[in-house]
């Protein structure tokens, strides 16, 4: 009989993006939905008939035929809400970040080893098409010995839920830091950071933060390689851009400036005016079970049935959602270890709660925890 993980998943805003996929995986039951405004709560339900619905999230933690939750709440709820979790015997799937503060990321690493549990940090950038495509170059040798990595998330948070006015760049640093150290697995050993530039008087308050960029050097654990990541949320004149960039030996692959546009791969040793050339990235649907294949492409949120609900967001951050749902599930059904676990996701976020530290202490070098290293 095929194995089945029973899943709730809790908020419903970014998470109700996640239902029709975990509905249509062959190995999960979608079987509870929570968040607090009960009519939401019911609309979503009625829409995709499911029949638990919880508005607390305690109440649901308590119910124990669920498996698993995946977690799509506010940040600042994260890490609070994953050790519960953990605590009442669930697998965590989280959204990102991890946490915000280190003393979290211990108590998740610690329970996931007490109990014996799995937690996975979704980081949607590290199973997006343009990183399993570097990644496959990387895999194969094409890009020769890898000598850098280069990564950015600018975006401008004007307007967006009461706990964004602020927030320090580094503190939402994952989808930087994530596919640097994600293409070869790596571990960041220590990150130095540099605050740039100041957002405006009335954003200081919420954070203490004053930076409008902060621009940070990682070093890998056993590794010649290090990585610059770079991030604005507030008052940079910025297109939204989640790059990430890889420089080998032999080729290079460097983000388009202007979001849409190709990739471009740099081959070395070719005539100057051929070693650019612009690459349109291939789709990674192939790696998924058929029935959820559909959801890395532009509009399969099940738009036939359900086009209220407003699905059809682009490709979903380089369609890595059917990604993340497969890698999360297929860790559960066959006893494997999902990227990132809990420690892997520990040290990704750590480096950005660290970095902000260090650029608010004028750059020193901060040391990762142990507890974020693999041995
Ligand atoms: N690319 C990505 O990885 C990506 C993209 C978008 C959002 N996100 C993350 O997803 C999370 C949610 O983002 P959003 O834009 O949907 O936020 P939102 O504030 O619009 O929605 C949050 C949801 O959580 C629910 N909720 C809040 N507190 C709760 C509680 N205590 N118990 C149960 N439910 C609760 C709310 O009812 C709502 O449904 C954020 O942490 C954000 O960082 C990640």
């Amino acid at each position: 009989m095929t194995k089945k993980i029973n899943v709730a998943i809790v908020g419903l805003g970014f998470g109700a993006e996640f239902i029709p996929i975990y509905k249509k995986h062959p190995n999960a039951n979608l079987i509870a939905i929570c968040q607090r405004n009960e009519k939401k709560l019911n609309e979503i339900g009625d829409a995709f008939g499911i029949e638990k619905r919880f508005t607390s999230y305690d109440e649901l933690l308590k119910d124990p035929t669920i498996d698993a939750v995946h977690i799509n709440t506010p940040i600042p709820d994260h890490g609070i809400q994953s050790i519960k979790a953990l605590k009442a015997g669930k697998h965590v799937a989280c959204t990102v970040p991890m946490a915000t503060t280190v003393e979290e990321c211990e108590e998740i690493v610690r329970l996931t080893k007490e109990k014996k549990l799995t937690y996975m940090m979704m980081e949607t950038v590290v199973y997006a098409r343009e990183f399993l495509f570097m990644k496959e170059l990387y895999d194969k040798g094409e890009l020769g010995k890898l000598q850098f990595i280069k990564a950015s998330h600018q975006q401008d948070m004007d307007g967006w839920p009461n706990y964004w006015p602020g927030l320090p760049p580094m503190y939402y640093a994952t989808h930087c830091v994530g596919p640097v150290l994600g293409l070869m697995r790596s571990e960041a050993e220590y990150v130095s950071c540099f605050g740039s530039g100041t957002i405006r008087e009335e954003l200081h308050h919420h954070y203490n933060s004053p930076f409008a960029v902060e621009t940070a050097h990682i070093k890998f654990r056993n590794s010649d390689v290090s990585a610059h990541v770079y991030r604005s949320l507030f008052d940079v004149a910025r297109q939204y851009r989640e790059s990430f960039e890889v420089y080998g030996s032999k080729k290079t692959v460097e983000w388009p400036l202007i979001e849409g546009k190709p990739l471009v791969v740099h081959t070395a040793k070719k005539p100057e005016p051929e070693i650019p050339e612009e690459v349109e990235c291939p789709d990674y649907a192939k790696l998924l079970p058929e029935p959820i294949q559909g959801f890395t492409k532009q509009g399969v949120y099940d738009a036939d049935d359900h086009q209220h609900l407003s699905f059809i967001q682009g490709g979903g951050h380089g369609g890595s959602h059917p990604h993340l749902v497969h890698a999360f599930v297929d860790a559960l059904v066959n006893n494997k270890v999902p990227y990132p676990n809990a420690v892997q996701s520990a040290n990704i976020t750590c480096v950005g709660i660290l970095a902000h530290e260090s650029a608010l202490q004028g750059g020193i070098i901060m040391k990762l925890p142990e507890f974020t290293l693999s041995n």
